[in-house]
């Protein structure tokens, strides 16, 4: 068995900074009301030259060279995301195109806010049993072209934010070191919770229909049960780190810098009381971002690494809940 570890990060946000005061003039919303309840003071949104391939590929640039390695390199793409540029075919494909790598594999992962680690966790998979050296694993999106940026709209506009982050997997031969393990879960029980009901093969037909009628239908915007996924976050994201933890004979104390998903401030600050965590061992950057789904948690372990709070041999605990509902963690000896 070979190890894996993360040799190269990167990533891009689009120049559009959009505060919470530019959200008041377009809905009925308030800097101190987002503050608040959710810690986010801006986030970006794209601009026109930006699509969700196109700040992977972005960022991907940025890993690639960090990793000290050529594209021709690159063995494997794995993209996660729940904004694609097409509804098929995926991201993926176009950054193996738009990067000109060789005829690689390339494998979308639609695992919303647990998107970039459960390709994290497939990536390791692969640098394990020895198939692949090493692989490009991507998670971006492009929010702001689908929220309802009406009042209607406000309980889920002011929290998603677009950006991308990436990561070179590489296999390594360092014993100990690296990805020491993962942990996936969903419970498709709640997927409608947190969706985006069309377009889907489901439903796609009839809300054509429905909304060539009915300008309240809302189908085409994501849905979201706030409170529902608040409660289910903060219990989802302490067993899954404890779960971790626990796999590789750790405790809270091993832990030199936590990076969850940056779902909301809130959720970050109950589990770093929960754990007993200090303001430096856990890593935030939501009020810069918003929440970025499957590119938070490579955006935010990129910042952290550039700001110099990550350091060899530190043990890394990534985790994230989101849509699906999915849930997973991360544990790295870096
Ligand atoms: N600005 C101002 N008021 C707003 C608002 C906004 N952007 N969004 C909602 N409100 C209003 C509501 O209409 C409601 O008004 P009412 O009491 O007159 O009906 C009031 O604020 C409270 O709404 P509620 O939805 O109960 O707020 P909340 O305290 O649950 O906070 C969230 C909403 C979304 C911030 C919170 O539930 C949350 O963060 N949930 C988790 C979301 C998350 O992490 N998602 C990503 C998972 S990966």
């Amino acid at each position: 068995m070979f190890q894996s570890k993360i040799s190269g990060l990167g990533y891009y946000v689009p120049n559009n900074i959009v505060t919470n005061d530019d959200l008041s003039k377009v809905m009925d919303t308030n800097d101190e009301w987002i503050k608040e309840r959710t810690g986010i003071e801006q986030r970006r949104h794209v601009e026109a030259h930006d699509t969700t391939t196109s700040m992977g590929v972005e960022a991907a640039k940025v890993a690639i060279e960090r990793a000290g390695i050529q594209k021709e390199d690159i063995d494997f793409v794995i993209f996660a995301t729940l904004s694609p540029d097409l509804y098929f075919p995926g991201p993926g494909v176009m950054v193996q195109k738009e990067l000109g790598l060789r005829t690689v594999g390339a494998l979308d992962v639609r695992n919303q806010c647990s998107g970039f680690l459960y390709a994290l966790s497939v990536g390791d998979q692969f640098i394990k049993t020895g198939m692949y050296k090493n692989i490009l694993i991507i998670g971006s999106e492009t929010h702001s072209r689908g929220l309802d940026m009406s009042t209607r709209g406000r309980g889920v506009s002011v929290i998603f934010g677009d950006g991308a982050g990436a990561a070179i997997l590489s296999r390594s031969e360092e014993e100990g070191t690296g990805l020491l393990s993962t942990h996936l879960h969903a419970q498709g029980e709640h997927a409608e919770e947190l969706a985006l009901m069309a377009p889907g093969m489901g439903n796609r037909w009839v809300s054509d229909i429905v909304r060539e009628n009915d300008p309240n239908d809302v189908s085409y915007y994501p849905h979201m049960n706030g409170q529902f996924v608040f409660k289910n976050a903060v219990v989802r994201f302490s067993e899954v780190i404890n779960e971790g933890l626990k796999a590789n004979n750790l405790t809270v104390e091993d832990i030199d810098l936590l990076v969850p998903h940056q779902a909301n401030l809130r959720i970050s600050q109950y589990i770093q009381h929960k754990f007993n965590l200090t303001d430096d061992q856990v890593f935030n950057n939501i009020q810069r971002y918003g929440n970025t789904t499957a590119a938070s948690i490579p955006i935010a372990l990129t910042e952290a690494w550039e700001q110099g709070k990550i350091k060899k041999g530190d043990t890394i605990v990534l985790a994230a809940f989101g849509s699906g509902f999915t849930w997973a963690s991360a544990i790295i000896k870096w």
